[in-house]
């Protein structure tokens, strides 16, 4: 049997011809990544003496406060976006420690924010690695204390401001703690640092790296309480306009790879600039699958950036940026 050719339809489309080299299909290309959209979290450590490489995110490191301002060089150097930054204190307590003036991160930010002006500087705002229990809020009772936890996280985020954050970052998920610190901030004379709250953030197990990194695994029970359930979608779209009218300035979805859809939908939704989290769980197992020979890890890393982006983040936080930015020269 002979079979027509396909062009003989008038509504055939040969695609094909727009793929036919590199240079055709870069210029109908739709997404393009911008290292400039894109955040390094940095961790602060008050107890390292040197650079201490973190097993679990390679290519990563803890920073003493002395050398901070190297990874911050390296991050201009490569025309990211900014840093998130997040700190290991000298010794845990009840969470407190969060809003030491003297800590690791108000520190770094002080050193930071003298030597390196091109870069937003975005201070993560949580208890989690400063209790001694390693959950995000005050425990009373063998319970998370929402209500108690919130002048602590109010606390912690005046402490970031008055050292020069740009941002603080909310990832603690208590129930109103975007409108305390946003009192709290306009209070202590900061009306001019935003706020980005991790709104949708869900209980994943992709956060298993970072709880290694900054030493914040809880020690009983897990974070299902205050933390999304991942099947929640429309709850999502609740929290983040929650979060909108209480004063967030930009909000984020996290992690970013398994919830694209989550992004999607807030993009469609809200016009406030919308973040993603790619998080350690999903840099780790890239790289886990790429030391064995199973994908290539630049082009999986590219094409998961690429995927965020088209699903609407306007930023990304990525611990992919420093290499990213290389890639992309
Ligand atoms: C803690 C916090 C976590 C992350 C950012 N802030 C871990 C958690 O909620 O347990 C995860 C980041 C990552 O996995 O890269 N408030
Ligand atoms: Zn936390």
């Amino acid at each position: 049997m002979t079979i027509a050719p396909p062009s003989a339809r008038s509504s055939f489309r040969r695609f094909h011809r727009l793929r036919r080299s590199a240079a055709l299909r870069g210029s109908i290309r739709e997404t393009r990544l911008d290292p400039s959209s894109w955040i390094l979290p940095v961790f602060i450590d008050a107890r390292a003496r040197d650079v201490t490489p973190i097993a679990s995110l390679p290519g990563h490191a803890r920073w003493p406060v002395s050398r901070a301002i190297e990874i911050a060089q390296r991050a201009a150097a490569a025309r990211l976006g900014g840093l998130l930054l997040f700190g290991l204190p000298d010794e845990k307590d009840d969470g407190r420690a969060a809003a030491d003036p003297l800590g690791p991160v108000p520190a770094a930010l002080r050193a930071i924010r003298a030597a390196v002006p091109d870069l937003a500087l975005i201070a993560d705002v949580c208890l989690c690695e400063y209790t001694t229990h390693g959950h995000c809020g005050v425990v009373r009772d063998g319970a998370i204390d929402n209500d108690a936890t919130l002048p602590l996280l109010a606390d912690a985020a005046v402490a970031y401001a008055d050292a020069g954050a740009d941002v603080v970052a909310p990832s603690d998920m208590m129930d109103g703690r975007v409108a305390a610190i946003r009192a709290a901030l306009d209070d202590a004379g900061h009306a001019e640092t935003a706020i980005l709250s991790y709104a949708a953030k869900f209980a994943s197990a992709f956060y298993g790296p970072f709880r290694e990194a900054a030493e914040c695994t809880p020690q009983f029970g897990d974070r299902a309480g205050y933390q999304m359930d991942p099947a929640n979608g429309r709850e999502a779209m609740a929290e983040i306009a929650a979060d909108i009218a209480e004063g967030a300035d930009m909000v984020m979805v996290k992690p970013a790879g398994p919830y694209l859809d989550v992004l999607a939908a807030a993009r469609a939704r809200y016009d406030v600039p919308l973040a993603a989290y790619q998080v350690s769980g999903e840099y780790a197992a890239l790289h886990a699958a790429a030391d064995r020979g199973w994908i290539d890890l630049r082009r999986a890393a590219v094409e998961s950036l690429t995927g965020i982006a088209r699903a609407g983040a306007d930023v990304t936080i990525t611990y992919f940026a420093l290499e990213a930015a290389e890639w992309l020269r």
